[in-house]
């Protein structure tokens, strides 16, 4: 067992954090232990899950199976970070207004993965949804009002580059 302790810096909603910690300390354990950022969910811890999905660097990614020392300097965006102050992003308004919230867990990280795939496109057809959701598994919903949710957000997007 790896008890040595390690100097990590991480940058993580626009702020840095510097801890000593285990070398072996994954990053969704950084986030919810060292730095009290409960939004991102342990699910599995396996990696199949997706519950654990934060962005680095703009991209959907499993914090369960990254080591927080291997993503020092990378920027880091968890479900805490999304909102821009009070404002909600377009993403989470849509999914507040489509009822696609039941029991949460699985919220962040979808909301967190749309919110990716509407960076990158933000006229995702029905097929660029589904594949966006399906690597976090939702137990209380057969995922319509989640892919209704990523739909009206990309309305909302366009509109608001149409202004
Ligand atoms: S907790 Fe990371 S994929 Fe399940
Ligand atoms: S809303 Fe409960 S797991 Fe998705």
């Amino acid at each position: 067992m790896d008890t040595s302790n390690d100097l990590v810096t991480l940058k993580v909603n626009d702020r840095e954090y510097s801890r000593a910690v285990a070398g072996s300390i994954t990053l969704l354990d950084f986030l919810r232990e060292e730095l009290n950022l409960t939004g991102t969910k342990r699910g599995c811890d396996l990696g199949e899950c997706g519950c654990c999905t934060v962005l680095i660097d703009g991209r959907p990614m499993l914090a369960c199976l990254m080591l927080a020392a291997d993503v020092q300097d990378r920027v880091i965006t968890t479900i805490e970070g999304l909102a821009d102050g009070p404002a909600l992003h377009p993403v989470q308004q849509a999914m507040v207004e489509e009822g696609a919230i039941q029991c949460g867990f699985c919220t962040p990280a979808m909301a967190l993965s749309a919110a990716a795939l509407l960076w990158d496109n933000p006229d995702p057809d029905p097929a660029a949804i589904k594949r966006c959701i399906s690597g976090t598994i939702c137990r209380c919903t057969g995922y319509t009002k989640i892919e209704a949710a990523v739909r009206r957000a990309a309305r909302s997007v366009q509109e608001a580059g149409d202004d």
